[in-house]
């Protein structure tokens, strides 16, 4: 069904049961509790270097999206592997530095950089984790050195990066993120790369920035960035942002400004059981061509994929509390809801629900909506958050399900656990790391107590 991920028997006298590598997720959310979020330390690295595989004729720099998923643990495990971190805060990129990822390898990105976040990217001695941080080797932060690469979004930023990074006495370098004015065709929320976007400058004001931060400075501008949206379904839009930004290069070229790296984002789609998006191999044999000619003129490729890397690696678990009947439809009433998996209230996102063991040996062989059993109940499956916008899944077709039963939630590795939240004063998930048959906690559940807490601490005297 999934790589790692399916269903298997955990026994030869057992039923079949959904595993995680050779682990029964009936076990593990008994273990842990609910909900809770498993992945799959295989998957990840299946992925990962499938990722790799695909684009190696122009051998990019993988820098991981950490936003997908952001466990210092499962950032280890793409550390070891080589993969560089795309962060887009002071805390991703503590995270992505206390991971073991050296600092050349590190991408910043994001629009609205604060200066102590910019200073600390330049500059261990400005850490937001204090000086006495130590890094994974017991490294000390200060001297850690300075961030490859700032992705920079506006002319503000470029000067706001050079004055820091002047008054550090630190060189800092960057890549124009180019706004290319090319639709990704995904949803309107998470579309970063037309003109009414915030996202980049546009392609007119480039030159003039690049002739402006060539001399003097302690910012030197060497590259372009682009990330046209997520998830993108075909390889068509990378095609069409990778030849506007072709001529924009030629275009720099003639005013004297030579391009050493190209940064071509994340956004590779990934298949939820939906619309099948193009696999990773068909996104490489698209853009590779596109890219050799570039990389054969010195020019360095970065890609920042998060969700292809984590999405499928990772599973929601979640106990079913109540089935309520409404009078036109069923409600499966969950502990996990959309502040635990907010893809579905935000953008009405499809994961595949099924129940780890389900009544009569209904087990699926893929992730379709539609599978072609008998006896099976209509229903929604919801969570516990007062607002109508809590579901995880809508109108779907189930194996009859009681309070107690353990539902599993497909492809919830990414912007699951990332996104979610405390509303209702829920605390968040825990999170587990499976690698074999060993299963280990990476992220104990939040307390309820730890919500509180910073209120009582400031309590009135
Ligand atoms: N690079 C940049 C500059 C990005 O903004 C993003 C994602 C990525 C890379 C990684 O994209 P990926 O390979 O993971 O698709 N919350 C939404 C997705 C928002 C993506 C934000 N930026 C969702 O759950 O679908």
């Amino acid at each position: 069904m999934l790589p790692f991920i399916d269903y298997r028997q955990a026994s030869p006298d057992s039923s079949r049961t959904l595993m995680i590598d050779a682990c029964d997720a009936e076990a593990i959310a008994r273990e842990h509790g609910t909900p809770l979020y498993a992945y799959s330390r295989r998957a990840m690295v299946a992925s990962f270097r499938r990722f790799e595989a695909a684009f190696a004729p122009v051998a990019p720099l993988v820098c991981y999206a950490l936003k997908a998923s952001g466990n210092l643990h499962l950032l280890r495990v793409l550390a070891d592997l080589g993969a560089g971190m795309d962060v887009v805060s002071g805390g991703e990129l503590e995270r992505a530095w206390l991971s073991g990822s050296p600092m050349s390898k590190i991408v910043f990105a994001g629009v609205g950089k604060s200066e102590p976040e910019i200073a600390a990217a330049l500059s261990g001695s400005h850490s937001l984790l204090g000086a006495d941080a130590k890094g994974r080797r017991g490294e000390p932060v200060t001297g850690r050195g300075p961030v490859g690469l700032f992705n920079i979004e506006s002319a503000g930023e470029c000067e706001r990066i050079d004055r820091i990074a002047s008054s550090l006495g630190i060189d800092a370098r960057g890549c124009i993120r180019v706004n290319p004015d090319v639709d990704a065709h995904t949803h309107r929320y998470t579309t970063t790369g037309r003109s009414e976007n915030k996202f980049g400058i546009a392609l007119s004001e480039v030159p003039a920035l690049f002739a402006r931060f060539r001399n003097g400075g302690r910012l030197r501008l060497i590259g372009l960035h682009v990330h046209l949206g997520s998830p993108i379904a075909t390889p068509g839009p990378y095609a069409e942002a990778v030849a506007v930004i072709g001529d924009l290069i030629d275009r720099l070229a003639s005013q004297g400004t030579t391009i050493e790296v190209l940064n071509i984002g994340g956004g590779y789609g990934v298949d939820y059981g939906q619309d099948a998006p193009a696999a990773i191999e068909s996104f490489a044999t698209a853009l590779v061509p596109l890219l050799a000619p570039l990389k054969a003129r010195g020019i360095r490729i970065v890609m920042e994929p998060g969700r292809s890397i984590i999405c499928q690696a990772g599973v929601l678990l979640t106990r079913v509390q109540y089935v309520k009947q409404g009078r036109t439809k069923a409600f499966v009433i969950g502990d996990a809801g959309m502040h635990t998996l907010i893809r579905p209230a935000l953008y009405e996102a499809y994961h595949f629900v099924w129940p780890a063991t389900p009544r009569g040996g209904l087990t699926p062989g893929d992730l379709r909506e539609d599978q072609p059993f008998d006896g099976l109940i209509t229903c929604d499956v919801v969570g516990p958050v007062c607002e109508s916008s809590d579901f995880l899944a809508q109108g779907r077709r189930l194996p009859p399900l009681e309070p107690g039963d353990l539902l599993a939630v497909f492809c919830a590795g990414a912007y699951g656990m990332s996104m979610s939240m405390n509303y209702n004063d829920h605390p968040r998930p825990a999170e587990v790391l499976v690698d074999g048959s060993a299963c280990r906690l990476i992220r104990p559940r939040q307390r309820a107590i730890e919500l509180i807490a910073s209120e009582l601490s400031v309590e009135e005297r």
